[in-house]
């Protein structure tokens, strides 16, 4: 694809500047591709009406075309204009958790193109709470269909740098207000059917999407109807850093030691207080032992190691609780696409 230059413009977290919102929303408006922060992960944008724009995204993040994106809009009310139905159970969910991280999937109208939708009938929809996400929906009056921002399969940004890194010279912009506070996708949950599916587990649990919708939420189980996948994003291969990750269930130290003399080099990523602080010739990073603040750090620690350039990377498994339910499941993806690398 045509190299172009990536330029990248710092914005103030929480007030950002509007002359520099009003170029992204004027690249957006002209076909271009901006990344911009969000409050999980930073998004890869385009004008989700220009049927050209968000194939550019496609190409710029070698992503199947069959992977459906989702739609940011700047309220509810603009949602339910995209959406051919829009249930109570929709309304009650956007209520309780919009601004925030649910993308909730619905039937479409006919002006989603279907290169957004991957050609099928429902889309995914969710408005932000990152005020510069806000602030580019608003001043570019477009629905801005945005992935994470990085590409296909790998681990997703939370800093403008991990952008520059994986997509640099492949889009117009990166907007960089510093990293992300929330670190982990959104939770997918499809609605159309009797009772809503979460597709992909994220900051906001099956517990508290129960509790707002009155009625039984289940978890999608991965698997393909007439062919399709329902959830593309449920395909075990994502998420994964370059470097083979190994989940650890217990004390890291032997592993680490065993790998060390198989002769690779390792980093480790464990909570604190780690069982073991050091162990010689690995890497080691500490996250927080709270889930909230783990899942913050967790993808710039696999960004870092990979920076790193070590062959193996050991994580701590964190518990069998449900706040740690997200976190589990990217870790288990990573790990099961890096086993399949060999
Ligand atoms: O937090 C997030 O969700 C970030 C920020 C940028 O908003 N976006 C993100 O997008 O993670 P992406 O494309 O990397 O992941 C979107 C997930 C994929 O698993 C995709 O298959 C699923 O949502 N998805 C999107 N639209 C869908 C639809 N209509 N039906 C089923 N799954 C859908
Ligand atoms: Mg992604």
């Amino acid at each position: 694809m045509k190299e172009r230059t990536t330029a990248i413009e710092r914005v103030d977290a929480r007030a950002p500047d509007e002359t520099v919102i009003a170029r992204a929303a004027a690249i957006l408006r002209d076909g271009g591709l901006v990344a911009f922060p969000t409050e999980t992960v930073y998004g890869l944008g385009a004008n989700a009406l220009d049927a050209d724009a968000v194939a550019r995204i496609f190409t710029a993040k070698g992503r199947p075309t069959g992977n459906p994106l989702i739609v940011h809009v700047a309220d509810a009310a603009s949602a339910a204009r995209f959406a051919s139905q829009w249930p109570a159970v929709a309304e009650q969910l956007a209520t309780r958790f919009w601004p925030g991280p649910l993308t909730i999937v619905v039937r479409r109208t006919a002006a989603i193109p279907d290169v957004v939708t991957g050609g099928g009938e429902t889309v995914g929809l969710r408005v932000p709470s990152h005020p510069v996400a806000l602030a580019l929906l608003r001043q570019a009056g477009l629905p801005i269909a945005a992935p994470s921002a990085n590409r296909s399969e790998r681990v997703s940004p939370t800093r403008a740098e991990h952008v520059q890194r994986s997509l640099g010279g492949r889009i117009e912009l990166i907007l960089d207000a510093g990293p992300t506070p929330g670190g982990l996708e959104s939770t997918v949950v499809d609605v159309t059917g009797s009772d809503p599916v979460v597709f992909r587990p994220g900051p906001i649990s099956r517990e508290a999407l129960e509790a707002a919708a009155g009625c039984p939420v289940s978890y999608c189980v991965p698997r393909r109807i007439d062919g399709v996948s329902r959830s593309p994003g449920m395909a075990r291969r994502h998420y994964a850093p370059r470097a083979r990750l190994r989940l650890c269930d217990g004390d890291t130290a032997e592993l680490c030691r065993s790998r060390t003399r198989a002769g690779r080099s390792v980093g480790r990523i464990v909570r604190h207080p780690p069982a073991t602080p050091e162990i010689e010739g690995v890497r080691s990073v500490v996250l927080p032992a709270d889930s909230v603040a783990y899942a913050a750090k967790l993808y710039a620690a696999l960004h870092d190691l990979d920076d790193a350039g070590v062959d193996e990377i050991v994580v701590e498994l964190p518990p069998d609780r449900p706040e740690w339910f997200a976190i589990r499941d990217r870790l288990m993806r990573a790990e099961s696409k890096s086993a399949s690398d060999g």
